[in-house]
């Protein structure tokens, strides 16, 4: 029930960021909607923002007891981190991996994801609906 939400670099400038890719919603809008179905959901979330590599793991770290589930967007990290990707690994939660684009349709080097391997699902390309699938998907894997 208890969920660790984790967005990664430059996703605190969402709105101003190429609001053609991740679209006009603020990461503070972000934050309530996933608040909002955390509340429907029956499930706590914890949400941070970080720019830092290594905050986001000792995030996961400084949470993994706390936490039942995680939900993480890690940006571009996803592509070449796996510092992030072992510390996923370490942590031996359910993790789910989500992006607001869809990764898979955008240039080669954003189609590799290094932490897929070692989340529960990958959910992309449905905007903020991607958190939103990913803490429903934390609740049918019993984490959430
Ligand atoms: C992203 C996709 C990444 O490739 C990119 O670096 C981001 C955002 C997404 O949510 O679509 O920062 O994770």
């Amino acid at each position: 029930m208890n969920i660790l939400v984790l967005h990664g670099p430059n996703l605190n400038l969402l709105g101003e960021r190429e609001p053609e890719v991740y679209g006009r919603w603020t990461l503070a809008d972000v934050n309530a909607a996933i608040r909002k179905k955390a509340k429907a959901l029956g499930q706590r979330p914890r949400i941070y923002q970080s720019n830092h590599e290594g905050r986001l793991i000792d995030l996961l770290h400084a949470n993994r007891k706390w936490a039942a589930g995680v939900v993480i967007n890690p940006g571009a990290y996803t592509h070449y981190s796996y510092a992030l990707r072992d510390a996923i690994a370490a942590i031996q939660k359910p993790v789910i991996e989500v992006h607001l684009s869809d990764i898979k349709k955008r240039e080669p080097f954003r189609r590799v994801s290094v932490v897929e391997p070692v989340c529960l699902a990958q959910i992309s390309g449905k905007g903020v609906g991607s958190y939103l699938a990913a803490l429903e998907r934390l609740r049918s894997s019993r984490a959430g």
